[in-house]
C-alpha cells in the first residue's frame, strides 16, 4: 500500500552518524522505507563561521566544560526552517535533562504535526540564548544525565513514529501498550502452555474473550496499582473497576 509522508523528523545534531543504527532497524526502518517518516539530519557544525568548524565554547562567569554556541544552533533552524518551508507553529524541541518528562501523552499530541524539529544539546549546556528564542519546548526523557540529547531525539522518534497510522501493524497494535490506556499493560503469555512448571492462566485459554477482556484489565490494574500508584489518579476508571483498586488496596494494607 502507499502511504503519504506522515511526519518529518528534523534532527539538528554534531552527531548524525549516531542515528544510522536505530534508523536502520525495525518499526522506524519500515515507516521510513514506507515513505510514511522522513528523518532529516542536520550537522550542527555545517553551519560553524570559523574554519575549526567549532561549535562551542568556554562559559561565561567560568566553570567547567564547554556550552554550545547560539550562532551555530540559530543558523541551523533557520535553514530548516526555510529549505522544509516549515511555517511558525512546528514545535522546536530542546532535548535537555531540564525539560518537560516525555510522557504518552506529550508522544500522542506530537504525533499530530506534520514536522518536527530536534535540537540536541551538548557538553555542558546550550547557551541560554537558544532556549529563549529559537526552541518552544523542552523535553527530558528521564531524570538521569546523557551525554547529549541524541539518543533523547531518537526515543521521541521512536515513541512518536509507533503512532503514525501504518507505522505499526495490526499485528502489533499500540492500544494495548502501557500508558496508553493510562495504564501498564497486564501479563503476556505465548506457547508453551507450561513452562518449567509455570502454566499460563487458565482464563487465556478459555476462548471467552469477555472474560479474558475482564482478566487483562483487572490484571493492568493489579500491576499499576504495584508498580505505578501514581497513575491510576489520572486512569479513566468504572465504578466497579475503582472498587476493585479499593478492594486491592484494603488487602496490601492488612497484609502490610
Ligand atoms: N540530554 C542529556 N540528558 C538528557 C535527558 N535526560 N533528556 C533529554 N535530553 C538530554
Amino acid at each position: 500500500m502507499a502511504w503519504a509522508v506522515a511526519m518529518r523528523f528534523h534532527v539538528l545534531t554534531i552527531f548524525p552518524g549516531m542515528f544510522d543504527g536505530p534508523l536502520s532497524e525495525s518499526i522506524i526502518a519500515r515507516a521510513i522505507e514506507r515513505g510514511l517518516v522522513e528523518v532529516n539530519l542536520h550537522d550542527i557544525r555545517d553551519f560553524a563561521k570559523d574554519r575549526h568548524r567549532s561549535v562551542d565554547d568556554y562559559p561565561y562567569g567560568g566553570g567547567y566544560g564547554m556550552v554550545m554556541k547560539p550562532e551555530p544552533i540559530f543558523d541551523a533552524v533557520r535553514s530548516v526552517s526555510t529549505e522544509a518551508s516549515l511555517g511558525d507553529s512546528v514545535p522546536v524541541i530542546l532535548l535537555t535533562p531540564q525539560g518537560t518528562p516525555l510522557t504518552q501523552p506529550i508522544a500522542e499530541h506530537l504525533a499530530t504535526y506534520e514536522d518536527l524539529v530536534m535540537i540536541c544539546g551538548r557538553y555542558e549546556g546550550v547557551d541560554e540564548r537558544v532556549r529563549e528564542r529559537v526552541a518552544t519546548c523542552e523535553l527530558s526523557i528521564g531524570d538521569y544525565v546523557l551525554s547529549g540529547g541524541e539518543l533523547a531525539a531518537m526515543i521521541v522518534i521512536d515513541a512518536v513514529t509507533r503512532l503514525i497510522p501504518g507505522a505499526v501493524g495490526s499485528i502489533e497494535s499500540t492500544e494495548d501498550d502501557s500508558f496508553s490506556t493510562g495504564l501498564l499493560q497486564f501479563p503476556q503469555y505465548t506457547r508453551p502452555h507450561v513452562y518449567e512448571d509455570c502454566e499460563v492462566p487458565e482464563v487465556l485459554l478459555s476462548g471467552n474473550h469477555a472474560e479474558i477482556e475482564r482478566w487483562r484489565r483487572r490484571e493492568s490494574l493489579r500491576r499499576t496499582l504495584e508498580r505505578r500508584p501514581e497513575l491510576l489518579g489520572h486512569a479513566d476508571l468504572t465504578e466497579e473497576e475503582r472498587e476493585f483498586v479499593e478492594a486491592l488496596r484494603e488487602e496490601r494494607d492488612s497484609t502490610n
